[in-house]
Formats: structure tokens, C-alpha cells, sequence
């Protein structure tokens, strides 16, 4: 029997791509897009769209009850840049939207979740290097903590009430067809826009900043094998390390300039790189290898070469 699947947060940077893949792949009609504003045409036009605030649990019900929701990928969240100028709206939004879809799998009204994670779950006294999925985590950031106790509660519903929850701890993601939502790993999209427009480009994060980082494709493609997994392959009900690649804003830079020679960066560190000291460089994806087979694609050099390519076009 085909499952209905409801994406909240569609608009987003992540959204919107989730949103054409699992309508490629189960058709326009199975997949219910929402989001608390609309999005630009080619995803409204692209099938069913319900405008949803998140935080709001009846009109959450009513849309899942609606639609035959048996899925839901809860993409809704205050990212790390502007939760610290936010911390109460950003707790508010990424917590409660959470309780919302898990307290729907424990009246068993749906019966999948996927909630993201992220790699701002980690501190300033994590190992920076080849980071593990267990270790010492304390975060220092608004958003890392609200993903924090997102973790520890997926885990206890998973537990305590048999909720079918499925987390990845994504690190910074690059993608050409939407821009970034208020990160700190922003500046990894917004440097192929600008080289291409402008030539240069300043960045935010000092040039020795080197933070985990993933292409789109890698991020969808782990989302869906994850999901898709069978569930006794799923060990880790918190959220799983994945890794792809690790650099610097000057190694993009330099992989930039082997395609654009005359682009030149300049580097003004603003908030954020406090923010990105507190991450770990590195991430040891090795459980989520062995638990469910998940293996990257993408590096810098491929990355670079499909923005490029299709940021041009
Ligand atoms: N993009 C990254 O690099 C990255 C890295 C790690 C984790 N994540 C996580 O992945 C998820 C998606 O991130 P993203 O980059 O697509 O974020 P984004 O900011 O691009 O998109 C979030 C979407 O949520 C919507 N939204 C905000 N408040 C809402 C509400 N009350 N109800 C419904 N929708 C609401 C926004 O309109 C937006 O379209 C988040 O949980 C984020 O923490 C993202």
C-alpha cells in the first residue's frame, strides 16, 4: 500500500530538495509538501502544498489526518547564526515542533519520523579530530543545545513508546538550488554565487576554519537510505555521525580558482566564528557505515565542479 509522506519545512534549504526527490520517486501526489511560508514556484508547482506552522499541534493533526500521513521528515528549525540572536524563539520552534511529531508516532497517528540533527550537537571540549558518535558533547550554542535534547528525546520516545524515529547528524550542506537558511557553514554556498558573479568574495570564517561538510546529493541519498532502511538496522535512535569531507574557506577557495583563476577571497570573521570553533573539524561516520552501509560521494573537487557547473547555467 503506498504511504502518504508529509515534509515540513519544504521551502528550506533541505526541503526543497527532499521534496522533488521523494516526489520523483513515489510521485507528486504521495508527497505533501508545508512550510509556514511558500516557496518559489518550481517546488509550489510541483505538487500538493498546505501552509503549517510547526509549532501549532491541531492544524499538524488536522494535516496529517487530512492526507493519510503515515511519514513525516520534520525539516522546520532555527539554524545556528540566528538561534543566538533568537535563543527563546529558536528553543521554542526546534523543541516544540519536535514534541509535536513525536507525541503524533506515540498516539500512533503516523508511524515514521525523520528528524534531523546536526554536527553543532558537539562543544569545545569534543575531540576535534575523526570526531566519534560517542563522546563528550556539551555544546555551547543555542541551536547545538535545542540538538542536543532533540537527540536525547528522539531516543526516549524510541525507548519508552516504540516511535519509529530516524536522525543524522548532517554537517554543513551544500546545494545550487536553494541558499542556506542562518548557518554558520553558509558561507560554503554563498562563496560559488559570488565567484561566479562578483569574483571575489569575502568570508565570515577566518581561512584555517575547517568544518565537516557534505554536497546535497550525499545529504539526500543518506536521509532516504536511512529511512529506508529496515528497522532493526537502526543502533543509534539519538542521531547518527555522517561524514563526506572536511576543508577550509582558503582549500575552497583554492578549488575554486582552478576553474576561475582571477577569484580572489578576503576573510572578515564576524559572530560566527565562535560558533565554528566550537565544532569538530572532523567526523568518524564508521557506525552508519556498519549499520546501515552509508558511504559518500562527493569531494571538495566534485562539489565544486557541479556548483560551478550548474550555478552557471
Ligand atoms: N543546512 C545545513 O547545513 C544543516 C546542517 C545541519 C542540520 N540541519 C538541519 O536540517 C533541517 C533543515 O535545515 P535547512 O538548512 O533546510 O533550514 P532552512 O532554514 O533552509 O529551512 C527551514 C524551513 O523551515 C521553515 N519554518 C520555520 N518555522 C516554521 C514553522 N513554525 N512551521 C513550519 N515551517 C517553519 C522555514 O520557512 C524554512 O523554509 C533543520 O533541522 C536544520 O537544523 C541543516
Amino acid at each position: 500500500m503506498q504511504k502518504n509522506i508529509l515534509i515540513i519545512g519544504a521551502c528550506g534549504q533541505i526541503g526543497t530538495e527532499l521534496t522533488f526527490t521523494l516526489r520523483e520517486k513515489h510521485g507528486r501526489d504521495i508527497v505533501i509538501a508545508s512550510d509556514i511560508r511558500e516557496g518559489h514556484d518550481n517546488l509550489m508547482d510541483s505538487g500538493p502544498f498546505e501552509l503549517l506552522d510547526a509549532t501549532d499541534y491541531d492544524a499538524l493533526e488536522e494535516v496529517v489526518a487530512y492526507y493519510e500521513i503515515d511519514e513525516v521528515y520534520l525539516m522546520a528549525a532555527m539554524l545556528s547564526a540566528t538561534a543566538e540572536k533568537f535563543p527563546m524563539r529558536a528553543w521554542n520552534l526546534n523543541m516544540n515542533s519536535l514534541f509535536n511529531v513525536l507525541n503524533l508516532a506515540k498516539e500512533k497517528k503516523i508511524s515514521k519520523i525523520f528528524w534531523p540533527s546536526s554536527i553543532a550537537v558537539f562543544g569545545p571540549k569534543t575531540p576535534k579530530e575523526n570526531t566519534p558518535q560517542n563522546t563528550i558533547m556539551a555544546p555551547s550554542t543555542v541551536y547545538g543545545i535545542s540538538k542536543q535534547s532533540g537527540e536525547r528525546w528522539c531516543e526516549y520516545y524510541h525507548n519508552k513508546f516504540g516511535v519509529d524515529v530516524r536522525s543524522i547528524r548532517y554537517p554543513g550542506l551544500i546545494s545550487w538550488k536553494t541558499m542556506p537558511g542562518g548557518g554558520t557553514t553558509d558561507y560554503a554556498v554563498e562563496i560559488y554565487h559570488k565567484a561566479l558573479a562578483e569574483k571575489t568574495y569575502t568570508c565570515f570564517l577566518s581561512e584555517d576554519t575547517s568544518l565537516p561538510m557534505m554536497f546535497m546529493d550525499d545529504a539526500i541519498r543518506a536521509t532516504l537510505e536511512l529511512m529506508e532502511s529496515d528497522s532493526g538496522k537502526i543502533k543509534v535512535r539519538s542521531a547518527y555521525n555522517v561524514a563526506a569531507m572536511s576543508f577550509t574557506p582558503s582549500e575552497v577557495a583554492q578549488s575554486i580558482a582552478t576553474q576561475i583563476p582571477e577569484f580572489k577571497m578576503t576573510y572578515e570573521p564576524d559572530s560566527r566564528q565562535a560558533i565554528a570553533d566550537s565544532w569538530p573539524s572532523s567526523i568518524d561516520d564508521s557506525e552508519a557505515r556498519k549499520d546501515w552501509g552509508w558511504k559518500s560521494v562527493f569531494n571538495l573537487e566534485k562539489t565544486t565542479q557541479d556548483m560551478l557547473k550548474n550555478l552557471s547555467k
